[in-house]
C-alpha cells in the first residue's frame, strides 16, 4: 500500500498549479458560503416536501441530485443553468455515448467563457477568465479545465453523501432519533458520514508535471487511496461502524495538502443544512429498494455507487 505523507504529496504537486482558491472575493471560505444558508435551506425543505409526497421515489435522481445542483446554481450565480446541469449524465462528463458526449460540456464551458470575457471581473467566471499566470491571461482550454473541475467537484461527491445519509437513516432510524435529541452531534455526524462514505475514494497524482515535457513516462501516476486512510484501524476504532461519538475525526475525504478540496466548506455547510432540515421535518423512512455497488475487499460494507435507492415513509 502506498503510504501518504505530507512531504511526498507536496513533491507530487505540479509547479505550475493554479490556485483558484485565491480569487477575490474569497468565494470558497466559510463566511461567504454561510451567507447562502437561507437559500440552501429553502431548496432543501421544498425538495424534501415534494419528495415525500410520492410513495417511493429514487433518492439520487429525485432528491440528492436536484438539491445539490440547485445549491450549486446559487454558489456559482447560475440558477438559469440548473436544469441543464441536472440533465448531464456520465455521457457528458466522461466517455462517449450514442446520445451525447463530452462535446456537450465543452460547448457549454466555451459559451460561459465567451460570456465571461464580455464582463469586467464581476463574477467568479469572469475572474477566472481574466486570471493571469506569469503575466499571461489563461487560455480558453485552461478556463475549460478549471470551470469543468469546479462544476464536477461539487456534484457526484455531495450527491453520494446525501444519498448515503438517507440510506443510513433508512436502515438505522435510531441514529436519526439520536441526532434529533442531541443536535450538538450534527457536526460530528457530518464528519463521520464524510469518513464512512468517502465519496471520492482515490485519486492519481502524476510524478512528472504534464506540462513540463512531451515525453511522459507511462508509470508517472501514483494512486492515493483516501478510503484506506479513512478505515485505518490504528486511527479509527471500529472503523466500519458509523459512530457520532468519535472525538477527533482526521479523515482524508477531502484529500489534503495544497490541492485539498476547494469545496470542503461548501460540502460541510450543505450537509449541515440538509441534516438540520431532516431533523426538523420529523420524517422517518425505510429503505424499500437498494441497488448498491459496494467497494472491494476489505471495504465490502461501504457503498461505492448508489445505482438505485428507494425509500418510503414510516
Ligand atoms: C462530499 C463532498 C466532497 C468531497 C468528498 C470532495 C473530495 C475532494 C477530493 C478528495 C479532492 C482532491 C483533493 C486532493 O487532490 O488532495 C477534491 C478536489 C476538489 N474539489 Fe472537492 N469534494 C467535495 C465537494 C466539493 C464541492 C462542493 C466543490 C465545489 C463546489 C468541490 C470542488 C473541488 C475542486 C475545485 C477540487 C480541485 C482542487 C484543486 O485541485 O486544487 N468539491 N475534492
Amino acid at each position: 500500500m502506498f503510504e501518504i505523507t505530507a512531504n511526498c504529496l507536496l513533491k507530487l504537486i505540479p509547479q505550475d498549479t493554479i490556485y483558484i482558491g485565491l480569487l477575490w472575493p474569497p468565494y470558497f471560505v466559510k463566511p461567504s458560503i454561510e451567507l447562502l444558508i437561507p437559500e440552501f435551506r429553502a431548496h432543501t425543505e421544498k425538495l424534501l416536501t415534494d419528495f415525500f409526497k410520492h410513495e417511493s421515489l429514487e433518492v439520487g435522481q429525485h432528491l440528492s441530485l436536484p438539491l445539490v445542483m440547485k445549491n450549486l446554481g446559487v454558489i456559482y450565480s447560475r440558477p438559469q443553468d440548473v436544469e441543464e446541469w441536472i440533465s448531464w449524465g456520465p455521457d457528458v462528463w466522461t466517455a462517449e455515448s450514442e446520445v451525447r458526449d463530452g462535446k456537450v460540456l465543452h460547448r457549454y464551458l466555451d459559451a460561459i467563457y465567451e460570456e465571461a470575457l464580455t464582463k469586467s471581473k464581476d463574477d467568479i467566471w469572469s475572474q477566472i477568465a481574466y486570471l493571469e499566470i506569469d503575466g499571461k491571461q489563461i487560455s480558453a482550454a485552461e478556463f475549460r479545465g478549471i470551470a469543468g473541475v469546479m462544476l464536477a467537484g461539487g456534484r457526484d461527491t455531495v450527491v453520494k453523501l446525501f444519498t448515503g445519509i438517507m440510506w443510513h437513516f433508512g436502515n438505522k432510524p435510531e441514529d436519526l432519533a439520536l441526532l434529533r435529541s442531541n443536535p450538538e452531534l450534527i457536526g460530528p455526524a457530518i464528519q463521520e458520514f464524510l469518513r464512512f462514505l468517502t465519496p471520492l475514494p482515490a485519486m492519481n497524482r502524476t510524478v512528472v508535471p504534464e506540462s513540463s515535457t512531451l515525453e511522459l513516462p507511462d508509470d508517472r501516476y501514483v494512486g492515493i487511496s483516501f478510503i484506506s486512510g479513512n478505515f485505518d484501524e490504528s486511527v479509527f476504532e471500529n472503523p466500519f461502524q458509523i459512530n457520532f461519538h468519535r472525538g477527533r475525526n482526521p479523515h482524508l475525504s477531502f484529500g489534503f495538502g495544497p490541492h485539498t478540496c476547494l469545496g470542503n466548506h461548501i460540502a460541510e455547510i450543505e450537509a449541515k443544512v440538509f441534516l438540520e432540515a431532516l431533523i426538523d421535518s420529523g420524517l422517518t423512512w425505510e429503505v424499500t429498494t437498494e441497488e448498491i455497488r459496494f467497494h472491494q475487499l476489505p471495504y465490502t460494507k461501504i457503498p461505492d455507487y448508489f445505482g438505485a435507492l428507494k425509500i418510503a415513509r414510516t
